[in-house]
């Protein structure tokens, strides 16, 4: 007789690199306890509907605990011929509890089955995900309280542009953090619908109250069609599209700080604990952590894409290729949450060198603030723009500091300029003009801090 669960209509058996080829219990048995844990609600559903005695159903709740001790303990033993997780718990079952166990799968096909396991798997890992994001998120509010003073130079095309803070710099990050812990809430409401009780794709024959079911494996509801239920992974690739934006954040956030860290900038530097160093020159400290974040982010674009290939234009219901799904799924979930805690211990220890950032505030920066001056008495920006630009090249050409023309060299390119230009050449002045909501001032920035203490105060 033909072992597999499938086995019935076969006669010859599996060329051996086709079993192999088909297996998925290497990477899938991280499912093993969604694939528990549904499975004892489904019997108790089994039982609700007359299929199973309270009796049968007990044995069979019971039996799947001891295979989870199994699981839990590291002692489960994978067989020869476990297909899959599901393959594998059911076989496990049946040799502690008999042929009762052959019961439970009434109804059910492993198509409903995956679907509903990777999506409680899913839901559990989000949640951590969530966590680390808030935790993230809260490390940086934190330092952009405790350093809201400290100014630094505003780059545009990594040049010199205008003086901000270095809290509105880690507050421009949390923010696009936020919108990643946003949007991974907004998922969640996809993940959690249950496809059990689809059956292989056209539903369950026996009368399964799904609602019930829903409820007792904390999902919102049972997902609406059977066709789709089997075959939806669009759950799947949001998760890969939440992961990929998330990591490109990251590597964003981290180029910037390598940037920051390097000898030319000196603005920070990391703990060793972030950073690694060379096996030949001995002075080296790099930051290893950052460029790892960095690079990470290529690797989960990498499976985000793959996954959409994979999905395009497969026909209706399950196909086999949606067992592709859960290799770059599980890596994509793996790769952020280990990414983010290393971000943001990353970001508690690096130490900030005020002084370095203030040091390269230069001139130039203010030439801005030149041509609003002479907005506010009266002249058309555009004008300004030219005049300021004007007074930018006649101090270079002088070889001198913007902030050092003479008064009168000013007045020789517009003659609105008077004695209390000088109160410009302040970068701390600067900052504080841009008092506008988002912008640079410290109250504009401690209503950004006040924002987001507020929102990570409320329940995730
Ligand atoms: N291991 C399979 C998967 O991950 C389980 C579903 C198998 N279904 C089937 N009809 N062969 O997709």
């Amino acid at each position: 007789m033909n072992a597999k669960l499938w086995g019935g209509r076969f006669s010859g058996a599996l060329d051996p690199l086709m079993e192999e080829f088909n297996a998925s219990i290497d990477f899938d048995r991280r499912l093993w306890q969604a694939d528990i844990l549904g499975s004892q609600a489904y019997a108790r559903a089994l039982a609700r509907a007359g299929l199973l005695t309270e009796q049968e159903a007990e044995q069979i709740v019971a039996g799947l605990e001891r295979v989870a001790g199994e699981w839990r303990a590291g002692c489960f033993e994978i067989a020869n011929g476990d297909e899959d997780i599901h393959t594998a718990n059911e076989r496990r079952l049946t040799e502690l509890i008999g042929p009762v166990a052959g019961k439970l799968h009434t109804g059910r096909s492993r198509n409903d089955q995956v679907a509903t396991d990777l999506r409680l798997w899913l839901r559990e890992e989000l949640r951590t995900s969530q966590q680390e994001l808030r935790t993230l998120i809260g490390v940086a509010v934190e330092r952009a309280a405790d350093e809201i003073d400290l100014l630094m130079p505003g780059y545009t095309h990594l040049q010199p542009a205008q003086p901000t803070r270095w809290s509105h710099w880690l507050l421009s990050h949390a923010w696009a953090w936020q919108r990643d812990a946003l949007r991974l809430q907004d998922l969640l409401a996809r993940v959690n619908l249950m496809p059990l009780g689809n059956g292989a794709l056209a539903g369950n024959p026996f009368p399964i109250d799904r609602d019930q079911l829903a409820r007792d494996l904390g999902f919102d509801a049972p997902t609406p069609n059977s066709l789709d239920g089997v075959s939806d992974r669009d759950f799947v690739a949001e998760t890969l599209f939440w992961a990929a934006m998330t990591m490109l954040h990251l590597s964003r956030w981290a180029e910037d700080l390598i940037i920051y860290s390097s000898r030319e900038f000196s603005f920070v530097t990391l703990a060793d604990a972030y950073s690694t160093g060379s096996s030949l020159m001995p002075q080296k400290k790099n930051p290893d952590s950052l460029e790892l974040l960095r690079g990470k982010a290529g690797r989960v674009f990498g499976k985000m894409s793959g996954l959409l290939m994979t999905l395009k234009g497969l026909p209706s219901t399950y196909n086999k290729d949606l067992q592709e799904d859960k290799e770059p799924l599980f890596d994509a979930i793996e790769t952020v949450n280990r990414a983010l805690p290393v971000a943001a211990g990353a970001l508690a220890t690096l130490t900030v060198y005020g002084l370095n950032m203030a040091r390269a505030l230069v001139p130039e920066m203010l030439a801005t603030d030149l041509a609003e001056y002479l907005v506010r008495k009266g002249v058309p920006f555009r004008e300004t723009h030219h005049v300021a630009g004007a007074a930018v090249a006649l101090a270079e050409s002088q070889g001198i500091a913007l902030t050092d023309l003479p008064l009168a060299e000013l007045r020789s390119l517009h003659p609105a300029f008077e004695e209390d230009v000088a109160a410009i050449w302040s970068y701390a002045r600067s900052v504080e003009q841009r008092d506008v909501r988002g912008g640079t001032s410290r109250r504009a920035v401690q209503e950004q801090i006040d924002d987001l203490l507020q929102w990570l105060d409320e329940p995730a």
